[in-house]
């Protein structure tokens, strides 16, 4: 029998595409056949995404831009209809760190931190809702982190952003069910770039990354690709019966305490 393509003929919008969990996601998810709105401050990153998938057959447009601005998420909505004439889903990835102790934290770099995180993904549920109620089995997964539930050195702005936008995904999907299923997914530890600008801000820097993954139960970081598959479970028809939950996907981590 012909394998089902879990996505076939859906349009997602995938931020924070670029690099790490968002380009395993648009790999994975144009795999099984959706098309894709990319977005990503790196162009020649994003250029690079958009042909690996036109080369495996897939469709997908990279637009460059930082999430923290309205008129960004407003092109990428826009961007979905000129394209592919519709949109079935959001995947939000981009974040920062906006490292530093509460009392050395810059507000502006706190405020940065609260706009990439929390600001926009507002701003893409407020572009995209509209559109995603139009659709059957719309579907929006946001990438939270561990960072919600468990406090880190050095990570204040992070760990507050973080509780904030897990709340925003739980009121997204309170207000927008039947018609529309939002989840959100909290990963440790995960081998991309964000993790090792991270392990500055612990006590032991060169030991920070190393020790993350030891740390889990499951005794490795999390790859990229892990963290695609749980986006494309949630984006998919096989979780039509869940909306408004918060997947730890982190090894273990949270359940040693
Ligand atoms: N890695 C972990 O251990 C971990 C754990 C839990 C949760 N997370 C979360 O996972 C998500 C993805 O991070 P990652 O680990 O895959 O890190 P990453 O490889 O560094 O990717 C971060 C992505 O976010 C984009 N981004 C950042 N600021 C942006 C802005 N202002 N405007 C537009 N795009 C922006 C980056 O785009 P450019 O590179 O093009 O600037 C990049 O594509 C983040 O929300 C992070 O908080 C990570």
């Amino acid at each position: 029998m012909e394998k089902q393509n879990k996505l076939q003929g859906k349009t997602f919008i995938i931020t924070g595409a670029s690099s790490g969990m968002g380009k395993a996601t648009a790999l994975l998810f144009s795999k099984e056949g959706a098309e894709l709105v990319l977005s990503g401050r790196n162009v020649e990153r994003g250029i690079e995404l958009v042909s690996e998938i036109e080369t495996m057959g897939g469709k997908a447009i990279f637009l460059a831009g930082d999430v923290a601005e309205l008129t960004h998420n407003q092109a990428l909505v826009e961007a979905a209809f000129q394209h592919f004439g519709k949109l079935d889903g959001l995947v939000c990835h981009a974040g920062m760190l906006g490292l530093g102790a509460i009392t050395d934290l810059e507000p502006s770099l706190w405020r940065e931190t609260f706009a990439v995180n929390v600001d926009a993904v507002f701003y893409l549920l407020k572009f995209a809702l509209p559109e995603l109620l139009k659709r059957p089995s719309a579907a929006v997964v946001i990438n939270v982190s561990i960072a919600a539930y468990k406090s880190f050195p050095n990570h204040p702005a992070y760990c507050a952003s973080k509780a904030a936008l897990l709340a925003l995904a739980k009121q997204a999907a309170v207000e927008y069910a039947p018609s529309i299923r939002i989840n959100s997914i909290c990963p440790g530890p995960v081998d991309t770039p964000l993790i090792h600008a991270s392990a500055a801000a612990f006590p032991d820097p060169a030991k920070a990354v190393e020790n993350a993954g030891k740390n889990t139960l499951l005794q490795r970081l999390g790859q990229p690709e892990d963290i695609a598959k749980l986006c494309l479970f949630l984006a998919s028809e096989e979780s039509s019966w869940i909306t408004g939950a918060a997947f730890n996907i982190d090894g273990g981590i949270l359940a040693k305490g």
